[in-house]
C-alpha cells in the first residue's frame, strides 16, 4: 500500500509521532511518504495513495485552532482528493486544555464529510512520542491491520 503522512507541528511533538508512525508502517512493508504540511499543496494531495494519515496539534484556548501550517492546508481540504481513501488522524496535545488534541476531531469530521473511510478513531497523545510509545505503536498496529 502507498501511505501518505502529513503533519503540522510547531514544537516538533506531532512531527516526532509522524516519523515514528512512518517508520513502523514502512517496516510493515508499505511504501510511506512523510511530509510537513508546510511543504505540500492541497490540489490532488492524496492522488496515488491508498491511505492518508493527518497529524495536527491544537493551539486555541477557548476554541480549537489548528497548527498554522496545517491550517493553510485545511482551508483547501476539499481539493486534496481524499474521497474513497482510507484515512486517520493523530496529534500531540496537552490535556490541561479544554479540547485535548481538538484538531483531531475537527479534521476527522471533515475527512468523513469529504467521503474518506476513517480507519480508526484518532490518536491523541500527551506530550511527545517518547512518553507514549506503547500507545502510539498500538494505534499504529491497528492502522497497519486496517490497510
Ligand atoms: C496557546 C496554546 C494553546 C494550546 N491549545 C491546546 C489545545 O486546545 N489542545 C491541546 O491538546 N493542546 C493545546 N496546546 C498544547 C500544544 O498543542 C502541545 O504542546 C502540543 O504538544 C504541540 O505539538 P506540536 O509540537 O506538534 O505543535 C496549546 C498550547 C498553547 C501554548
Amino acid at each position: 500500500m502507498k501511505v501518505l503522512i502529513v503533519y503540522g507541528s510547531t514544537t516538533g511533538n506531532t512531527a516526532g509521532i509522524a516519523e515514528a508512525l512512518g517508520e513502523r508502517i514502512g517496516h510493515a512493508g508499505h511504501d510511506v511518504t512523510v511530509s510537513n504540511a508546510a511543504d505540500v499543496t492541497a490540489e490532488g494531495l492524496c492522488n496515488g495513495y491508498d491511505a492518508v494519515l493527518f497529524g495536527c496539534s491544537a493551539w486555541g484556548t477557548d476554541e480549537v485552532e489548528m497548527q498554522d501550517d496545517f491550517n493553510a492546508l485545511y482551508e483547501e481540504f476539499d481539493r486534496i482528493g481524499v474521497k474513497g481513501k482510507k484515512a486517520a488522524c493523530f496529534a500531540s496535545g496537552d490535556s490541561s486544555f479544554e479540547h485535548f488534541c481538538g484538531a483531531v476531531d475537527v479534521i476527522e469530521g471533515r475527512l468523513a464529510g469529504l467521503g474518506a473511510e476513517i480507519m480508526e478513531e484518532g490518536l491523541k497523545v500527551e506530550g511527545d512520542y517518547s512518553g507514549s510509545r506503547n500507545e502510539v505503536d498500538g494505534w499504529c498496529d491497528r492502522i497497519i491491520a486496517a490497510l
